[in-house]
């Protein structure tokens, strides 16, 4: 069955079944793999997109739900203002490990920042706490937001 789903700004008609998870439409059929698998069950995280702003996990999302939905994915979301923000944080204090994790990650982190510019502890913890990270990188992490809602928007520069 052909849905036709909006992803970074661009429509895209594909012809999976409807309960074809949004996770493997962006990354098998239409090539975008900047999003990840990691447990396909809800509980890692690394999957995570933005669906109307909120983000959630693609692993779950079953595209026959999307199709009057704004999709953003990490090849996009640098040219939001948050998400601008949250790459730029994310290089100056050198974040990444491995990186398999830093998709979602940055999606979430963006996510939150566009919907509380000033996070507490507490709003990152309970924010980030479904995106795990074997490397560890959860005290760059939480450091990286709080630069990031302290640095002007550099949305554009990236992206
Ligand atoms: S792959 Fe979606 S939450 Fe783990
Ligand atoms: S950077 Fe390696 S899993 Fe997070």
């Amino acid at each position: 069955m052909a849905f036709v789903i909006n992803v970074n700004g661009n429509s895209h008609s594909v012809d999976v079944d409807g309960d074809t998870p949004l996770l493997w439409v962006l990354r098998d059929v239409l090539g975008m793999t900047g999003t990840k698998f990691g447990c396909g069950k809800g509980l890692c995280g690394a999957c995570t997109i933005h669906i109307d702003g909120a983000a959630t996990r693609s692993c779950l999302t079953p595209i026959g739900s999307v199709e009057k939905s704004t999709i953003t994915t990490i090849e996009a979301v640098g040219a939001t203002p948050s998400g601008g923000k949250i790459q730029e944080a994310w290089l100056a204090l050198e974040v990444v490990q491995c990186g398999y994790c830093q998709s979602g990650q940055i999606m979430s982190a963006s996510a939150l920042l566009a919907n509380n510019p000033h996070p507490k502890d507490g709003d990152i913890d309970a924010a980030m706490a479904g995106n795990i990270c074997r490397c560890g990188t959860y005290v760059r992490i939480r450091e990286a937001i709080k630069h990031a809602a302290q640095s002007p928007e550099t949305a554009g520069k990236r992206g």
